[in-house]
């Protein structure tokens, strides 16, 4: 837990896939949260905490099992606003003195809507203005008896206690999941419980900045940093934040695999180094890695081969730093979330990712990770409150292995050169046309066959290319992106009149499923 001087809200996690909308919801209101699974909040937690407000979650269990779980019971002591979410709907009646039933009759999932009882409640302000209100249900126990002290104070013809609250305790209970976008007006319900609470919503991304600055200076001390810097928003913004509060304790290291795009290395560290005066080692390792990539061309392989080039020359130039003692990552929320998933149960691996994992221990460094509380958009937020430039924060995401997987087959230095150039013509039409915004993310592959053309009276025989453009929200599924048919033939013909060794451009039109965005 950060050393958060705010008001905070916690939410008690059962579990629920939806959890973190949650938090989304708080975030919108400057509130500050903390998600903890259900485990790890005892007493004492709840005491060191100390929540102005407390969440329980939905989650997948059933209260009538015994061994299903719980918060302890001094959350409804604490004398603080509580609001249980189906599941937590459920565990509060059933541990207040009221009654919950398994009963496939009343069982609801998806959109249903809720009538608003007679009596007024602070929760509800602002609903059932034009009649009932559209919720997302997801749940197959149901109270039956609601505890003593509550009131209902809405129903959906499955749920007839869809919205019960004990005002005079400040505890509210609803059956229905009112982060999601399917339940319209759900924002209104958590901005009336934080105001209730007595929230002022001053966490802003200006004071996020100093919590973790003084958070970071606490955590290191006189110690020394070792950050790796790829240019990506995360790792930047990482950088950019330690670098403001320890200065020179801290070393980023930038690896050059050599399959970068074009200028990117200049670029990154003429921005870190010459800018912002940041300590980096620029480590110019294309040899090795094009050199153990040479006539490799299993996808798995070459992701593999890279991987764990990359952990060594990391090891390599990290162990020369003086009394380094810390590894920063940018690790965000939803990646810490997801550690603490209740699921179980590793789900298939489509792709080796690229990152660091494991170094950690193998170097017996310590980690510092100042973005684990945030969302990418709260990342981009904080970049631009470092000082950071629009246009390198709003870059599309780049993958760790780089052009490797954009290369499928044998990856030879003259087709990178080649991909290079028409992936610089592409992304050049893009902004001209400005659509680089709108785009999740961009780039040209080579493909490993040559075709016949004819440019002016000749014959060529060159590279055929791709060009790929998805739209996304978080990467996991994509569409591609509509260009006009203009824009493409404008594209096509500048690539294969400006980039020496492409001479056929196609468009990639496959969506994720059953593509994935990279080639490889
Ligand atoms: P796929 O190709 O799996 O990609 O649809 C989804 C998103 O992840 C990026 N990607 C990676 N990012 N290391 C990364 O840091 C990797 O190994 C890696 N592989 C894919 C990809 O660019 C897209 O944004």
């Amino acid at each position: 837990m950060t050393d958060i001087t705010h008001d905070r809200l916690l939410i008690i996690d059962f579990g629920s896939q939806v959890t973190q909308l949650i938090a989304r919801r708080l975030r919108e209101l400057n509130v500050y949260c903390e998600i903890h699974p259900y485990q790890n909040v005892t007493d004492s937690f709840l005491a060191d905490f100390a929540p102005k407000a407390v969440i329980l979650s939905g989650g997948p269990a059933s209260v009538i099992n015994d061994a299903s779980p719980r918060p302890p019971v001094s959350v409804f002591e604490l004398n603080v606003p509580v609001l249980g979410i189906c599941y937590g709907q459920q565990v509060m009646m059933h541990m207040l003195g009221g009654k919950v039933e398994r009963g496939h009759g009343t069982a609801e999932f998806g959109r249903a809507f809720v009538t608003a009882g007679t009596a007024k409640l602070d929760l509800l302000d602002g609903w059932f203005m034009q009649g009932d209100e559209q919720v997302w249900m997801s749940h197959g126990d149901h109270v039956s008896r609601i505890a003593p002290g509550f009131t209902v104070y809405g129903t959906s013809p499955n749920a007839p206690f869809a919205i019960t609250a004990d005002p005079a305790r400040r505890f509210y209970a609803v059956q229905f999941h009112p982060e999601v976008h399917h339940t319209p007006n759900g924002a209104m319900l958590y901005k009336n419980f934080v105001e209730m609470a007595g929230f002022s919503g001053d966490w802003t991304m200006g004071a996020y900045r100093e919590d973790a600055i003084a958070a970071i200076r606490a955590q290191v001390g006189a110690a020394h940093v070792i950050c790796g810097l790829s240019g990506g928003v995360d790792s930047s913004v990482t950088a950019m934040l330690l670098h403001e509060a320890i200065g020179d304790q801290l070393t980023c290291v930038f690896v050059d695999h050599g399959l970068l795009r074009q200028n990117e290395a200049e670029e990154v560290v003429a921005m870190f180094r010459d800018n912002y005066n940041i300590k980096l080692i620029h480590a110019d390792e294309r040899d090795l890695f094009l050199g153990e990539l040479d006539g490799q061309s299993d996808p798995e392989t070459k992701r593999k081969i890279i991987g764990r080039l990359f952990i060594d020359v990391f090891q390599k130039y990290a162990s020369q730093i003086e009394d380094a003692k810390f590894l920063a990552q940018g690790t965000l929320y939803p990646d810490v979330i997801e550690s603490v998933s209740f699921s179980g149960g590793p789900s298939v691996t489509i792709k080796s990712h690229h990152n660091v994992g494991g170094l950690p221990e193998k170097m017996g460094l310590k980690l510092v990770e100042p973005l684990r509380e945030l969302f990418k958009d709260e990342v981009r937020e904080l970049g631009v409150e470092l000082g950071l430039p629009k246009s390198f924060i709003g870059r599309h995401p780049f993958p760790g292995p780089g052009l490797a997987i954009r290369c499928p087959g044998e990856i030879t230095r003259p087709k990178l050169e080649i991909l290079r150039h028409a992936d610089a013509v592409f992304i050049d039409q893009i902004r001209k046309h400005g659509l680089y915004d709108d785009i999740w993310q961009a780039f040209v592959a080579i493909l490993p066959v040559k075709t016949v053309g004819v440019m002016g009276d000749g014959r060529t025989y060159d590279y055929a290319c791709a060009l790929r453009a998805v739209t996304s929200v978080d990467g996991m599924t994509a569409d591609y992106y509509p260009f006009s048919h203009e824009f493409l033939g404008e594209t096509a013909t500048r690539i294969i009149n400006e980039v020496e060794g492409i001479n056929r451009v196609t468009y990639d039109i496959t969506s994720k499923p059953p593509g994935t965005i990279e080639w490889e």
